[in-house]
């Protein structure tokens, strides 16, 4: 077989045969078949995409390029959960406790931030002392005794899709369906879990800017998981403004804290209850929807969510005052007001741009490389189709930074506030699978 033959077919709107898929991934990890190759092969399947089957097998081939966690010690099923990412989006913090809370094993591997979006990974390691790197041993056992743990992704699980994502990343082939669902439901896949919620996020801040992209992402990645037998379910919600207020790592712990205290703001806790519902359907800890409620709201108000996370940072070596005294996490030098400059109700504020503004503080990398300032970050005091007076805040700004030039300006470039009301946006358009 030539690598050129399946490039040129590739090209021509053909489908792989799993020989064939087989032999490109074994041939990239083995260093026979080089990046320029990869490369164009990469484009053509931007273009002319991949059949369902031919993206199953693709991850199936970068499954076994590396190891695969076995919970199968741990007891139990075991639930995983994965968002496509966003602003602002803390829910793992919040809802693996209060989902462990409800009796269900949730053993989850995350990942860092990015640009305009935050890392799960990020934010518990701006909890003093928080360790996310666990041997296998730990993990497996913090999971038996408490039911719960997040921890940083092995480098031994799928080195296919580090290789493959390293190279979408600087040819501009990210943002293909069959290849983002390949590459995320290859890494859900090694991390051993029965059940796998995907939270695929659309919108201004999200990955897939509308519905149908975020739906059809959706669906392969169903049928990826169907096709290894794993109950696999997906919400599909919005991303076009940030979720909850606090965007930065630290701000964001104290929000997920806040709201297990039952103190939450709306959108978050909507997004937690709706989530931690699919997921406890799926683990048969409850029977339907409403049991599935009334178990984690019991959670939150009798504070054994809360319990769980103090567990939770206690195993992982961090810093478990910080639930009772947030003001021990991390804390910027300057905390900044911004006044709205005019009255009425807002209809935006671009998750992206308000994203990236944060990553300008410091609460986010540009580069892989780059050092985050825990503190750094933004917390909204207005949501979309909130009333707003002149004058009133806006938002806190937490920085150690002098604000750049223009930053404010750019700021205010992120809100769309008109004289007329507007009713809120649903948050989640629908669950899948
Ligand atoms: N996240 C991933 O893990 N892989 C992709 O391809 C895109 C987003």
């Amino acid at each position: 077989m030539r690598f050129v033959d399946l490039i040129e077919k590739k090209k021509n709107g053909y489908s792989l045969t799993p020989e064939e898929i087989h032999f490109f991934i074994e041939g990239y990890v083995a260093g026979k078949i080089p990046d320029y190759q990869v490369s164009a092969f990469l484009m053509a399947v931007c273009f002319q995409s991949m059949e369902e089957e031919e993206t199953a097998c693709l991850c199936k081939e970068m499954l076994a390029s590396g190891e695969q966690v076995d919970l199968s010690s741990c007891g139990g099923v075991l639930c995983d959960k994965h968002s496509t990412g966003g602003v602002g989006d803390k829910t793992s913090l919040a809802l693996i406790p209060m989902v462990a809370a409800c009796g269900l094993k949730v053993a989850k591997m995350s990942g860092r931030g990015l640009g305009h979006t935050g890392g799960t990974l990020d934010k518990l390691e701006s909890i003093p002392g928080f360790q996310t790197s666990l041997s296998m041993h730990a993990f497996l056992q913090q999971i038996k005794e408490i039911g719960l743990a997040i921890i940083s992704q092995s480098a031994s699980l799928v080195p296919a899709d580090k290789m493959l994502y390293a190279l979408r990343d600087v040819t501009a082939t990210v943002d293909s369906i069959p290849l983002i669902a390949a590459s995320i439901m290859s890494k859900k896949l090694a991390c051993g879990s029965d059940c796998i919620l995907l939270d695929v996020k659309y919108g201004e801040g999200a990955f897939m800017k509308d519905v149908q992209s975020a739906k059809k992402l959706a669906e392969e990645m169903i049928a990826i998981g169907t096709y290894f037998h794993k109950d696999t379910k997906a919400m599909i919600s919005s991303m076009e403004e940030p979720l909850g207020n606090a965007i930065g790592n630290a701000l964001e712990v104290k929000e997920a804290i806040l709201s297990l205290q039952g103190k939450g703001s709306a959108d978050f806790m909507e997004l937690c209850l709706e989530a931690g519902s699919i997921m406890l359907l799926q683990g048969k800890i409850a029977k339907d929807k409403e049991e599935a409620y009334r178990k984690l709201k019991a959670a939150v108000s009798s504070g054994a969510a809360l319990e769980k996370l103090r567990e939770m940072i206690a195993a992982q070596h961090g810093d478990v005052s910080v639930i009772d005294h947030t003001d021990r996490l991390p804390q910027a030098k300057h905390i900044l007001p911004i006044y709205a400059s005019q009255k009425g109700y807002i209809h935006r504020i671009h998750a992206m741009r308000i994203g990236t503004l944060a990553m300008r503080l410091g609460a986010g990398r540009l580069t892989k490389d780059d050092i985050i300032d825990p503190a750094a970050g933004i917390v909204l005091q207005k949501k979309s189709s909130d009333i707003i007076e002149k004058g009133a805040v806006l938002a806190y700004v937490h920085t150690n930074r002098e604000l750049e030039e223009g930053w404010l300006q750019e700021f205010y470039e992120c809100y769309e506030i008109h004289s007329f009301a507007k009713e809120k946006e649903v948050l989640i358009q629908g669950i899948i699978g």
